[in-house]
């Protein structure tokens, strides 16, 4: 006989629709308590648990379990957690009971996340990739207006509002970006989910807002005007690309938006007159490295600078005499923000000092200015964000701000090390083996010096990389001297 006894079931009513660690420490206890996937609701604030299944159970809700003293281990990988962790942040009513049965079968199946044909294994892998995609898109679009007002001591100051609508519950995940980023600015960003309001030095979280609660416009639009409609590139006009990355729901708040149509329709004629002008870009260049460093920030020229990573600008003295081109920042220069201080830096650090070269005295700079890069869960390590060498026409692409802090520095002497360098320099491909070892006049009439990138010398070992690195300091000695004769 079928059994219809109301079963019963544990109800974790969570307190905030994106607190993964109360999930974590809740999900712990109940694996801890044997208890499985199936006789578990999970329930966000202002839901019932019948929208989540509870309807089945009857209505006999028990008392969460607590675990023993001596709890068994719970499994969970830091992929999976740090997957879990971003995938919580879906508007999916089911998420968190997804990861609660992938969590429970972690227990017995510990290469669970390998298998990319499980239903749960591939829906966990499309709420990250989706939330991930949310979260970009608010990096990337959120648009500051400036308020004016005056304190209570009679003193003007301003503040930074801007009015954005998350898809998903993204808004706290994301507080660190935007104070790191915009530290020295009074700002808010107002959400329907909540707002936020840094005020130089403490976040302080608030309640939702309304469009209405934001400015709709302030003089500081100009200026993001004037940018977008300088590096708006109609050769590369793709509408429906550009819908996808920038729904119209966004256009609403960003000033550049209001172009769009004007550009659009300009676009063809401007790209005719483009290609008669060999392929020069409209617009000014930036003028000064900051103007390059805020321009690269915000460039999506290439797919490269949609993926989550920053622009990393060069460093170093505004005149410096050498100019020094890598490929691209890797993951270390991605957190940070600065050209090679990871591995290759610190091997390029130790041939500099050999040939006497003062790294600090030169422009430190790459091809590409975006970290381009694949995620990839490596077993035991987590995931990964593996380096992916940046196609030629990202490179090409990218000149643009290469010539840019080449025209701001004006250096005697560029070093471009690797292929990816020697492209952004030279706008063709070239042969290391044979560009090495000899100068090659730019147009200014300053001279290139091309030789390998130290991440080449990495990869190698034993004689094959005794050699390397043998011609690797004959390349930095030629340079050394070369550069004192210039300086003269
Ligand atoms: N490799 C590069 O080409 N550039 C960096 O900044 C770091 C590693």
């Amino acid at each position: 006989m079928q059994d219809i006894a109301p079963r019963s079931f544990y109800a974790v009513h969570l307190p905030a629709p994106d607190d993964f660690d109360f999930w974590r420490e809740r999900a712990r206890a109940l694996v801890q308590c044997d208890v499985p996937p199936d006789r578990v609701v999970w329930i966000e604030p202002g839901a019932t648990g019948d929208l989540f299944g509870a309807g089945e159970f009857g209505r006999r809700e028990k008392r969460l379990p607590v675990p023993g003293a001596q709890p068994r281990p719970v499994r969970a990988s830091r992929a999976f957690l740090k997957l879990a962790q971003n995938a919580a942040l879906h508007r999916d009513p089911g998420r968190f009971a997804l990861l609660y049965r992938l969590l429970w079968r972690l227990q017995s199946q510990s290469r669970l996340l390998e298998d990319r044909a499980d239903p749960d294994v591939r829906r966990l892998e499309e709420l990250d990739r989706t939330v991930r995609r949310d979260s970009h898109k608010m990096h990337a679009f959120v648009r500051f207006r400036r308020v004016e007002y005056t304190g209570e001591d009679g003193q003007a100051g301003e503040h930074y509002v801007a009015w954005f609508e998350p898809e998903h519950h993204i808004l706290r995940a994301n507080a660190a970006f935007f104070v790191r980023r915009f530290a020295n600015m009074k700002w808010s960003i107002l959400t329907p989910q909540g707002s936020l309001h840094w005020d130089g030095e403490s976040l302080a979280e608030g309640p939702p807002a309304r469009r209405e609660d934001a400015p709709t416009g302030d003089p500081a639009e100009d200026l993001w005007r004037t940018y977008y409609a300088s590096i708006f590139n109609p050769a590369r006009l793709k509408i429906g690309a550009m819908l996808k990355e920038m729904p119209r729901k966004y256009w609403k708040n960003m000033p550049e938006a209001a172009l769009i149509p004007q550009l659009v329709a300009g676009a063809q004629a401007r790209e005719a007159s483009m290609v008669e002008r060999g392929g020069m870009e409209d617009g000014e260049r930036p003028g000064t490295l900051e103007e390059v460093a805020a321009a690269i920030d915000g460039c999506r020229r290439c797919p490269i600078g949609l993926l989550d990573n920053r622009a990393v600008p060069g460093e170093g003295p505004l005149h410096a005499a050498l100019m020094i081109v890598g490929e691209q920042p890797g993951d270390q220069e991605d957190l940070s923000g600065r050209p090679f201080v990871g591995p290759a830096g610190h091997l390029l650090d130790v041939h500099l000092e050999r040939a006497g070269i003062a790294r600090d005295r030169a422009y430190v700079t790459n091809a590409v200015k975006h970290f381009k890069f694949v995620p990839k869960v490596v077993q035991g390590r987590g995931k990964r964000r593996l380096h992916q060498s940046p196609a030629a026409k990202e490179i090409d692409t990218c000149r643009w701000w290469l010539e840019s802090e080449r025209a701001a520095v004006k250096p005697r002497l560029v070093l471009a090390m690797g292929a990816s360098a020697a492209r952004g320099m030279l706008g063709k491909t070239v042969s290391i083996s044979k560009a090495r070892g000899q100068p090659h006049r730019l147009d200014d009439g300053s001279e290139l010096w091309v030789t390998a990138h130290p991440s080449y010398l990495l990869r190698l070992d034993g004689e094959a990389r005794e050699m390397q690195e043998r011609l690797f300091d004959a390349d930095l000695a030629a340079v050394a001297e070369r550069l004192a004769e210039l300086e003269g």
